[in-house]
């Protein structure tokens, strides 16, 4: 058994390790297939169109955007791994992770940052490097907040991304996606969404930004798919993600009382160092202001059909309300915005919130979540997705678990967004 260490927390014994095997592997043949720009290929290969289905040439081979994520970048990091610890003759060499859901990881890792090591990468964004804090909830501006409120806002969003929101496998995974499935439009899971996308854009620098001649137009190399496996940085940061998919297991467990079936990543032979999870704790805390009930259109589906410009007000009808403590056990409440339409080649980000037109930001239980696109290249320009999380937690803690209708709000933040489908509530069954 390997153990992935927190990318904050490793030896100087490991890092020359880890520096020795990534220098091997930039330095094979460019034909090796373990060659490491090979290896950055092999993630675009399926984030660009670069592949169709089997049996199915029209459809793109495209492992984002649903419950394709968590599973495919488990196994392109396992490999990626084999190959630095073959290269170094140690079987047990695991790579590290970017630890951002612990206050002393919230930084881009020290590791990564030497210009002198092949780990280092120079499209990133020179703003945010050491001691500037991480902004989990990015949306291309740097925050104007204190470190504290910063901590404090990024660990609440890490408990709703991986409890209060992801009540239920759909919602933690992404919707689900099966060879010949024609249907794009699927919904991204809690975690894929943020901090997954976020950190991706976080990371990765833009035109104008940080002396760059060659300027990146798309946020290179992090902040876009086709080139985001080129910074080293990508591995610790699918670590962490990864990391989240065993925890969240761990979590499904425990309130189920039972051991389940949680430590898939053992069989594969790895685990993560045991380091202490701050946000279990970090519930958010409610405004509890009374909605005002002005101008949002009443209705039980909604369907805008508009930019996203200005922020916008709905009401919506809840088909159920008061439900009994064994009907939420048995099924989550989902608040579902479907048709969100936008560039593929922008950063999109948008932010959803309940009961609140004052946008009180993250920490606030009323803010419910973000639509966050990393952009891709390829494809098609344009694309549909949706988003959901669930809100029976959300609205028990703003007290507005018996009400029959709620206001929701949509905040844009950055890139074209067009809504043109329904904004409804569904139900999902919590099991698996
Ligand atoms: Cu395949 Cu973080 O993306």
């Amino acid at each position: 058994m390997s153990t992935r260490p927190a990318a904050h927390l490793v030896s100087s014994e490991y890092l020359a390790k880890y520096q020795k095997a990534t220098e091997l592997m930039k330095a094979l043949p460019a034909d090796d297939p373990r060659n490491f720009t090979q290896q950055a290929n092999v993630h675009c290969a399926y984030c660009n169109g670069g592949y169709n289905q089997v049996d199915f040439p029209k459809i793109d081979y495209q492992v984002h955007f649903s419950w394709l994520f968590f599973p495919f970048h488990r196994m392109y990091l396992y490999f990626y791994e084999k190959i630095l610890g073959s290269l170094i003759k140690d079987p047990n060499f695991a790579l590290p992770f970017w630890n951002w859901d612990h206050p002393n990881g919230m930084y881009l890792p020290q590791i990564f940052n030497d210009v002198n090591s092949l780990l280092y990468d120079k499209y990133r964004n020179c703003q945010h490097l050491p001691p500037t804090l991480m902004d989990l909830d990015y949306s291309g501006n740097d925050p104007t907040t204190t470190t504290e409120e910063q901590i404090a806002s990024n660990l609440t969003i890490m408990h709703k991304q991986m409890v209060s929101s992801a009540g239920s496998p759909k919602l933690f995974y992404g919707d689900p996606y099966v060879a010949g499935d024609e249907d794009t439009t699927k919904g991204a899971g809690t975690i894929e969404n943020i901090p997954h996308n976020s950190v991706h854009r976080w990371t990765g620098t833009k035109k104008g930004i940080c002396g760059i001649t060659d300027d990146p137009p798309y946020g290179e190399d992090m902040g876009i798919l086709y080139s985001a496996s080129r910074d080293p940085i990508f591995y610790a940061h699918h670590a962490n993600v990864d990391r989240m998919w065993t925890i969240w297991k761990n979590l499904e467990a425990k309130k189920k009382r039972s051991t389940g079936d949680a430590l898939e990543n053992k069989k594969l032979g790895y685990q993560y160092q045991d380091v202490e999870i701050p946000w279990l704790q970090s519930r958010p805390t409610p405004l509890r202001k009374k909605p005002t009930k002005g101008a949002a259109r009443k209705a039980p589906l909604v369907t805008l059909s508009q930019t996203l410009d200005s922020k916008i007000a709905v009401e919506l009808k809840r088909e159920k309300n008061s439900r009994s403590k064994a009907e939420k056990e048995d099924q989550v409440e989902i608040l579902v915005i479907e048709g969100v339409e936008f560039e593929s080649t922008e950063y999109v980000k948008f932010d959803v919130y309940v009961n609140d037109e004052d946008e009180s930001g993250p920490g606030k239980t009323e803010f419910a979540g973000s639509f966050v696109r990393v952009p891709h290249k390829g494809g098609d320009k344009k694309m549909t997705s949706k988003f959901q999380i669930g809100i029976t937690e959300l609205l028990e803690d703003i007290g507005a678990d018996d009400d029959d209708d709620l206001v929701v709000v949509l905040v844009p933040r950055t890139g074209t967004v067009t809504v043109n489908g329904p904004i409804r509530i569904e139900f999902d069954s919590c099991k698996d």
